[in-house]
């Protein structure tokens, strides 16, 4: 049923963006020809600590907010018939020397290593780089650098690669500034949290909703009033409930959502020795590993308290504190229309909206927001991508909002 929503949740996208362009219809007396799919870069890379992320499709975006990768591959995808070459790279590791030269998927860096990627050039051959161009573009420091083309060194000496994004283009062309994937090519089946949709517009308002305290009954109705409008939520689980709904959480991977840790049993991390609030964070990360395959990418604490060991414990595993800037209240009221309005009534581009997914008002007032928000021009993005486009996120700081 959700693949056959999607689907036609795509040709809808399809269809709306061919209504739109009424200036830019196929001119009837050209024949009309099936479009061939344009040649692409894949890639991926292996963080350390967590290994390999799925493979990316071109010009999307592959990063982690709270690791470094440790190794890269890169591949084409509909390479033209007949035309010889292949795309190949390199890289260089804080505290070494430049990679042999990898090509066609193989493997460069060290994926079971301490060290990080600095440094990254990636270039085609043969008859290819006569035809294409090959664009590259790093993330330090939580920023996204400028596109580099064609083997030029992308980072900073110094400072390690947090993310990578490559696009092939036709000779001459730049890469577009959102690829023209549909959603659903961005949403695939695995580690897609760490995949940045590309249809995400920095320069257009974003909320991230964040729904705490699951996993229980109600994330399945709030996950299909997002996938109806393509919209993404950031998920603050707590450790000991998660083994019993793996089925939700690995529909969260899948439409792209964010999966985050808030803790083992909800304790008060300001209240603990750094190496409790460790055991707690890195316990539910495994039983998320268990789940869905990846561990958390953010972490809220419970109650928001940040005191104590908390803010330097987290930041030593990688890891900001997630906050919020509109407090629903929603676990008190128990009232969708209050949490309705207050939502609406206060939000603003860049806000982190805090509810909670274990109440059926929540998820009643979520069914209402989710198309709301959306009318009102807001895209609903994860905590990572709203912080990826407003200037990254720092570990051991505390962020309630990433507004502009
Ligand atoms: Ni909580």
């Amino acid at each position: 049923m959700k693949m056959f929503l999607r689907k036609a949740f795509s040709i809808l996208v399809a269809v709306a963006l061919t209504l739109g362009m009424g200036n830019s219809a196929p001119d009837m007396k050209q024949p009309v020809r099936a479009e061939e799919p344009a040649m692409g870069a894949m890639f991926a890379m292996s963080f350390h600590g967590q290994g390999w992320g799925q493979w990316s499709p071109d010009n999307l975006r592959v990063y982690r907010t709270h690791t470094y990768p440790t190794a890269f591959r890169a591949t084409l995808d509909h390479q033209p018939a007949g035309m010889t070459g292949t795309i190949q790279y390199q890289v260089k590791m804080t505290g070494g020397s430049w990679s042999g030269v990898g090509e066609a998927g193989q493997i460069v860096g060290n994926e079971g290593g301490e060290n990080a990627i600095e440094l990254a050039k990636v270039w085609l051959n043969g008859d290819l780089a006569n035809s294409y161009d090959v664009y590259t573009m790093v993330m330090v420091d939580g920023k996204w650098m400028d596109w580099v083309v064609n083997g030029a060194e992308a980072g900073k000496s110094g400072k390690y690669i947090s993310g990578i994004r490559i696009a092939v283009v036709s000779k001459g062309k730049t890469p577009a500034e959102t690829a023209e994937t549909q959603p659903a090519a961005a949403s695939g089946s695995s580690g897609t949290a760490f995949v940045s949709h590309a249809n995400v517009d920095p320069s257009k308002p974003m909320v991230a909703l964040t729904f705490d305290d699951g996993p229980g009954e109600y994330e399945g109705r709030i996950l299909t009033a997002l996938e109806a409008v393509g919209g993404r939520a950031t998920w603050f689980m707590v450790g000991n409930l998660v083994s019993s709904h793996a089925a939700v959480i690995k529909r969260m991977v899948a439409d792209g959502c964010e999966i985050g840790n808030h803790s083992y049993k909800h304790e008060n991390l300001s209240k603990l020795s750094s190496g409790a609030i460790v055991d707690s964070i890195q316990k539910t990360n495994n039983a998320l590993q268990a789940a869905c395959g990846q561990p958390a990418t953010v972490v809220r604490p419970p109650y928001g308290a940040t005191g104590g060991n908390c803010k330097s414990a987290l930041g030593s595993m990688g890891y900001a504190s997630i906050l919020w800037s509109i407090d629903t209240l929603d676990w008190k009221t128990r009232n969708a229309d209050s949490t309705v309005s207050t939502v609406l009534n206060n939000v603003k581009d860049g806000d982190i909206i805090l509810m909670h997914s274990i109440y059926s008002q929540s998820a009643a007032a979520a069914e209402r927001l989710i198309p709301a928000l959306v009318q009102r021009g807001f895209q609903l993005v994860t905590v990572s991508e709203l912080a990826a486009a407003r200037g990254g996120m720092t570990p051991g700081k505390n962020y309630g909002s990433f507004r502009r």
